[in-house]
């Protein structure tokens, strides 16, 4: 037992989100009324059939790489890869094959010591966790995976590496579709949206929270564009779809800027507007986006919690969420 323990690979594996269920069921219910959910029969589908065909993908490997990361969430057991279920838990919040033991586990001190904990009697209630305890934990999952869900610019990485369609094979070829806006709080706050720890009632995130999360989501949307569009080798759809992305992106920048005149935005608007925005520009643009990533997470420092500072950004803020449900 011990020793097959030892044995298990570092690489971190998905589990499914119904190792999650048991304990989070209403971040599970929400999850399951999603598109994320539902866009596991996306293969079976008429215009995914076609842009296969289109890439001349014939069997399962092939489709595995081109589709698979984005569409699905992908299990391996035995060896075997296979798709489960459309994204889910793990797809932002990690995989958590090494830090689930740890997760809920209010007494081992050590990963090992915690999956045997999880399986005995004598396991450590919640309410039992001393704060030292608690402190262990949440620092030891992040050190096994997992992404904590108050870290804005990390949680919208995962978004955006996903809903930035940044294979230009799969665009020119393919032709999926690669110029679908996608905004950070629109999109996090509607159909998606289950904060359930602090209220059952599923309230969305406060104002001064959106407005921080509104910057981020902005600053991660321009370094992912840059990111896909340093792949660009010809002009084509690709290239071009992210061209206008780059620049809606920071164009929303400017205004934000406007509104209230920050150093960080000043270098990240200023970042773009010397960059060379065509194919073949690989090293560069990735300079640029790795220096816009660090910005975004230095704006994360200097505003998290702090959103009332963004009082004048408070206009700019979407008011119908991505297909807000009522409760
Ligand atoms: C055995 C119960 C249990 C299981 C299983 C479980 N969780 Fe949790 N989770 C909790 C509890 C309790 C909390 C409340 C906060 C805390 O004490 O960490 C929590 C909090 C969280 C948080 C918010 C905390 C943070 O710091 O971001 C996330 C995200 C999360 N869980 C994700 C998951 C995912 C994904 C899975 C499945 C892979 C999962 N959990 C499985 C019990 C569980
Ligand atoms: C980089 C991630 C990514 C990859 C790789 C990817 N997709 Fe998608 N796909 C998406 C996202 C995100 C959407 C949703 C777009 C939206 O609605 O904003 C989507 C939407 C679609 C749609 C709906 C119509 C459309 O074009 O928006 C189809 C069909 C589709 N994908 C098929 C495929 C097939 C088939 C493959 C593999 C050959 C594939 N996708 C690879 C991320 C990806
Ligand atoms: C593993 C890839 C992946 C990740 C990570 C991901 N998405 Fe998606 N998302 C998709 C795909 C694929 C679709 C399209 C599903 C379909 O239509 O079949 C989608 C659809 C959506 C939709 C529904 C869009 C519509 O047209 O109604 C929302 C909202 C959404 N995603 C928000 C988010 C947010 C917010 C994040 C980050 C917190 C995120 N997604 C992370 C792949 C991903
Ligand atoms: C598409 C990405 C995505 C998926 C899928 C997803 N989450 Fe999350 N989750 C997030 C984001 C982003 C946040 C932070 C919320 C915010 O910023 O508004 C979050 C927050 C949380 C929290 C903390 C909520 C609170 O009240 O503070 C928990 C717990 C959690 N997720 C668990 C889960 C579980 C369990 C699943 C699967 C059933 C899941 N998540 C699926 C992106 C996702």
């Amino acid at each position: 037992m011990f020793y097959a323990l030892c044995n298990t690979s570092l690489a971190a594996d998905m589990l499914g989100p119904s190792a999650c269920e048991s304990c989070h069921d209403d971040e599970y219910r929400t999850w399951e009324k999603t598109k994320h959910a539902k866009s596991e029969y996306f293969y079976e589908r008429e215009d995914s059939q076609k842009m296969a065909q289109a890439m001349q993908l014939t069997d399962l490997d092939e489709t595995r790489n081109v589709c698979w990361s984005c569409h699905y969430t992908v299990l391996t057991s035995d060896g075997e890869t296979l798709p489960e279920t459309g994204p889910a838990c793990e797809s932002c919040h990690a995989p958590a094959s090494q830090w689930l033991a740890v997760h809920d586990c209010y007494g081992g001190d050590s990963a090992a010591a915690c999956v045997q904990l999880n399986a005995s009697d004598t396991d450590i209630k919640r309410t039992q966790e001393t704060p030292a305890h608690k402190q262990w934990r949440y620092t030891e999952r992040v050190k096994l995976g997992m992404l904590p869900a108050n870290q804005i610019y990390n949680m919208a990485t995962k978004c955006f590496q996903c809903h930035t369609i940044s294979a230009e094979r799969l665009v020119n070829v393919g032709q999926h579709s690669a110029d679908k806006p996608f905004e950070l709080v629109a999109w996090s706050q509607g159909e998606l949206r289950h904060h359930f720890l602090r209220s059952s009632n599923n309230p969305p995130r406060s104002i001064e929270y959106q407005r921080v999360q509104y910057v981020i989501g902005q600053m991660v949307d321009l370094e992912y564009s840059l990111r896909a569009l340093a792949k660009a080798t010809s002009v084509g759809a690709f290239s071009q779809a992210m061209q206008q992305r780059i620049q809606a992106a920071a164009s929303k920048l400017k205004a934000i800027q406007q509104r209230h005149n920050e150093a960080i935005i000043t270098q990240v608007i200023q970042a773009y507007t010397h960059a060379n925005l065509a194919p073949n520009q690989h090293t560069a643009l990735l300079k640029v986006a790795e220096f816009i990533s660090t910005q975004a997470q230095n704006f994360e420092r200097e505003y998290a919690g702090k959103g009332a500072r963004l009082v004048k950004l408070t206009d700019l803020l979407p008011t119908k969420m991505k297909a807000n449900k009522p409760n």
